[in-house]
């Protein structure tokens, strides 16, 4: 029973990657009885011992907490999880596939479980759909092959698709406090069982069809990359007319139509959402005939900012051949361990393609660009040094790049300025404050902040 004397609703969690656990962490903060279940038996040891497998902000102090609330469990095979859950909700991976679209295998595997499970088992049941998949897959492939499998009638098993807007750094406040709730389903039962479970967290709720829910997830991902790229474009034009990008569309994004969010310039935008779902929404928009020029668009800005970054570099240093770049942040943003799709590798390949020696600096995801480098590396390989400090990541270096903006590299300190051979910092993030580095005699010329046209003027050497 929970405190106001209705019984708890009974969540289940298929996939405790960092989603599922933050989702089922959030069910369970709110009063549900929460249990997950992962193929992975190192995963599912590592929750029940209360220790999160994740490294991200608030992740581990509210497992702990679910733990000794008793709210959450973990169960060792799908049967368990389907005996102990009335609503179960797929949390599992949707990784890119070779084409663009997603690699459905993972789903498929936890559906082809999770019906076998169903049929063994008496009762109601709802499953959601929280993973990201293409819209239309939920009805048109989660439902028919979990109603062949369990051979219920849609009588005795709801399907929804609820999709999760949870960013990497903020994700144990998304999953608690998110800001609206999607749901899309065509039972209304499934419905209603939705609604009772999202109304301890006090957002709106919206019901969609199961294609609209998953659309909307497609869409808010585009539309924010949109703003990124649209925020790198406006960022090379004010390096033209010497004006400052932050200054330009903090005014733009008073605007109440237009918001203050996702409009910081930077190296492009990384991470394991945007551009496998940018693609994967052109992919099935082609397929459907329509053509998705916005999304297309911010996927080829968000390309050509890596050349545009070249540029600067080289701008500022030269020809790269023999150079040491220090390249400081390898995460794909600050506050995180994870370097999926982060702007740095793309950076760090064409630095050594082009004869530079680079020095990698992060205060959180060394060991996993380690990893990365080791399979990406190519003939790169021993090009790159990953140090555990920035004082030996900028030893003699002939220029330092911001990628990641870490506090840490905010709080500059002139004993790195006097590490450098040449003191010169590409600040793609804008987050290093010029005039208050500027004694140490570092010269710091930042993406957008309209001062690439002056060293351009100055003859750096090769242009974009
Ligand atoms: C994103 C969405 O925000 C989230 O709702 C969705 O569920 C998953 O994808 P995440 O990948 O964690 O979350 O990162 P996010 O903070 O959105 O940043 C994505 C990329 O855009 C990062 O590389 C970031 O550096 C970049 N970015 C973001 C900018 O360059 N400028 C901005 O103003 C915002």
């Amino acid at each position: 029973m929970t405190r106001g004397g209705s019984p708890a609703v009974r969540v289940g969690i298929v996939g405790l990657g960092y989603m599922g656990l933050a989702t089922g962490l959030g069910f369970a903060a709110h009063g549900a009885s929460v249990v997950g279940y992962d193929v992975k038996p190192e995963i599912r040891r590592s929750i029940e011992l209360g220790r999160s497998p994740y490294r991200e902000s608030g992740l581990g102090a509210l497992l702990r907490a679910q733990r000794r609330s008793g709210r959450l469990r973990v169960v060792e095979t799908p049967r368990d999880l389907v005996g102990a859950a009335d609503g179960i909700f797929l949390c599992v991976p949707t990784p890119a596939g070779p084409t663009g679209r997603i690699d459905l295998r993972p789903l498929e595997g936890a559906v082809r479980d999770l019906g076998s499970a169903l049929r063994d088992t008496r009762g109601y049941r709802i499953v959601v759909v929280k993973s990201t998949v293409v819209p239309g897959t939920t009805e048109s492939l989660v439902a028919p092959e979990l109603r062949r499998r369990s051979k219920r009638r849609p009588e005795g098993l709801g399907v929804a698709s609820n999709p999760e807007f949870l960013a990497e750094g903020s994700m144990v406040h998304d999953a608690v406090s998110p800001e609206r709730i999607v749901v899309g389903t065509r039972d209304a039962r499934a419905l209603a069982w939705l609604r009772r479970a999202y109304r301890p967290f006090g957002a709106p709720i919206l019901a969609l069809t199961p294609s609209g829910a998953e659309l909307v997830k497609y869409s808010s991902n585009a539309f924010l990359a949109l703003k990124v790229s649209f925020a790198n474009e406006v960022a090379r034009l004010a390096d033209r007319l010497g004006s400052n990008v932050d200054e330009v569309l903090e005014a733009v994004g008073r605007d109440s139509r237009i918001g203050p969010r996702f409009l910081r310039a930077g190296p492009g935008f990384g991470g394991s959402c945007f551009e496998k779902d940018l693609r994967a929404l052109a992919a099935r928009s082609r397929e459907l005939g329509v053509r998705l020029r916005s999304a297309e668009a911010a996927l080829r800005i968000n390309e050509e900012q890596l050349a545009y970054v070249l540029g600067l570099i080289r701008a500022a240093v030269g020809s790269l051949r023999g150079k040491r770049i220090a390249l400081l942040g390898l995460a794909f943003k600050a506050g995180t361990d994870d370097v999926r799709e982060t702007r740095a590798l793309p950076i760090v390949q064409r630095l050594v393609a082009e004869g530079a020696l680079v020095r990698g600096h992060d205060p959180g995801a060394l060991d996993n660009f380690r990893r990365l480098w080791q399979r990406e590396a190519g003939r790169g390989r021993g090009r790159l040094d990953l140090v555990s400090s920035v004082d030996e990541a900028l030893e003699g270096a002939d220029a330092a790049v911001l990628q990641a903006d870490w506090p840490e590299y905010s709080r500059w300190s002139a004993r790195w300025t006097r590490r450098m051979r040449h003191p010169v910092l590409l600040d793609l993030r804008r987050a290093v404050d010029r005039e208050r580095v500027a004694d140490s005699g570092l010269t710091v010329i930042g993406l957008g902040a309209g001062v690439f046209p002056r060293i351009r003027r100055h003859g750096g050497g090769g242009g974009r």
